[in-house]
């Protein structure tokens, strides 16, 4: 496996381009087993989790091909509804099939996806909303089987116990082809729950309430296929956000939606890094100190989980104490033993981390076992004295297209190495 080298010490300067969103463009592929006929799916980044949700487009038996950053999917009739363990493996969110198949077919086996690095992460939201749309439920050898008796699903009120990403889109996804309407109450918020009923109303459906947490939809026969464009990724944007503000660089990100970014923005000023909106882009850089800022991750717009590894990076390098605090998953903490080894000081207990600002990391060889995780040791990296070598890159290619070179373009020295072991 590839490893990242970085040779630390430069400020970020220039512009680069942010890529589309890899969360959005995951339920928005899925999407087109709702309908038959050619989707043309725009600005999608050539990503590893890209790639295994094709692969399991094609396994359903959808014609897919990428190129140039665009994804054509022939949308048919499947034969068996099955996601098998092998991908879903993979990647966790290719439970997000789940909606569409059982909307659509009226049954589904879908894979358990098990736990992962980051915690336990169970569906048992999209499960019972399914349920109180008439379906049946059995787990068995690893698998979920969902089944609808009479073969299509009916509009309930589903109230989650938690606002969940991936059960909002699943259950939204699956509502569209239901009989009635479904309403969703304590829906996640997100920009990319938003994306899929865009791109689901462009179908033909009828969602109303994404973006708050009150989502009716209302069901409809049939959908048509789509040619969309994704939103950028706001995490990918982020995560540049805090590599400008840790080296002290001055940085133009183009293509982005600062709405998107008002949390992360808001916690950059508190630190006082120089965050400002242009034009269709974001400016950000930082001449002082970074001051110690405490952060706290919530449900969108509060502060997103995707972001605490990298912001408690930059808080390393802050004067005085932060506390940064992880609500959403259990286990995100897998920085810190790694980031403590480049001479960080960070205590974590539980779901709270105390971090002492230091003068300065070290480069070290250093490893982690999620994407968020490993692109905030790519950003230490980049700040450390001498040489980081980031293992295992495969979590980063998850998550950041091409990130070697956008961060060169930037002025990093930073390339890809073959791994030792
Ligand atoms: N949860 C349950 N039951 C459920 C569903 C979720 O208890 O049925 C819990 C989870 O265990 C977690 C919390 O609810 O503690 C939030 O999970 P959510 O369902 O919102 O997350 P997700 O849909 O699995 C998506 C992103 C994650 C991102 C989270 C939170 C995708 C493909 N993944 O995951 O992205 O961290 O929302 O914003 O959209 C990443 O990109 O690095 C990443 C992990």
């Amino acid at each position: 496996m590839d490893n990242i080298r970085i040779v630390g010490g430069a400020r970020l300067a220039g512009s680069i381009p942010i890529s589309g969103a890899k969360n959005a463009a995951l339920p928005i592929l899925c999407a087109s087993l709702l309908a038959d006929g050619d989707h043309v799916f725009r600005n999608v980044p050539d990503l590893r989790d890209i790639g295994t949700m094709t692969k399991l487009l094609s396994h359903l038996g959808l014609e897919t091909s990428f190129e140039d950053g665009v994804v054509r999917v022939r949308g048919c009739t499947v034969g068996d509804a099955d996601a098998p363990y092998e991908l879903v493996k993979q990647m966790r969110a290719s439970v997000l099939v789940l909606g569409p198949l059982v909307a659509r077919y009226g049954k589904a086996r879908v894979s358990l996806p098990g736990g992962c690095a980051i915690g336990a992460r169970p569906i048992d939201q999209h499960l019972r909303g399914l349920e109180a749309m008439g379906a049946k439920i059995e787990l068995a050898h690893g698998y979920v089987n969902v089944v609808v008796p009479k073969g299509q699903l009916r509009g309930a009120e589903v109230v989650f116990d938690i606002p969940t990403v991936g059960g909002t889109e699943n259950l939204m996804s699956a509502a569209v082809l239901a009989r009635g309407r479904t309403t969703l109450v304590n829906a996640a918020r997100e920009p990319e729950v938003e994306e899929l009923a865009r791109v689901l109303n462009k179908m033909g459906a009828s969602v109303e309430g994404a973006g708050t947490d009150v989502i009716v939809i209302e069901g409809v026969d049939q959908l048509e296929p789509v040619d969309h464009a994704i939103i950028a990724d706001r995490i990918e944007a982020g995560t540049y956000m805090v590599a400008a503000a840790a080296t002290a660089g001055d940085v133009f990100l183009d293509h982005v939606t600062f709405d998107h970014l008002e949390a992360l923005a808001a916690k950059l000023r508190e630190a006082g890094v120089e965050v400002e909106r242009e034009g269709s882009g974001v400016r950000v850089a930082r001449r002082g100190e970074l001051r110690a800022t405490s952060a706290t991750t919530a449900p969108h717009p509060g502060f997103p989980t995707d972001m605490q590894a990298q912001f408690m990076m930059l808080m390393c390098l802050a004067r005085g104490r932060s506390v940064i605090t992880e609500t959403i998953f259990e286990n995100r903490f897998m920085h810190v033993p790694e980031l403590n080894r480049m001479g960080a000081r960070i205590e974590a207990r539980g779901r709270v981390a105390t971090v002492e600002g230091v003068d300065s990391l070290s480069g070290a060889e250093v490893m982690a076992t999620d994407l968020r995780a490993s692109a905030s040791l790519v950003v230490a990296g980049l700040v450390a004295k001498g040489v980081t070598e980031v293992l295992r890159v495969y979590h980063i290619d998850r998550g950041y297209e091409h990130i070697e070179d956008k961060l060169r373009a930037l002025g990093a020295t930073i390339e890809r190495v073959p791994g030792r072991i």
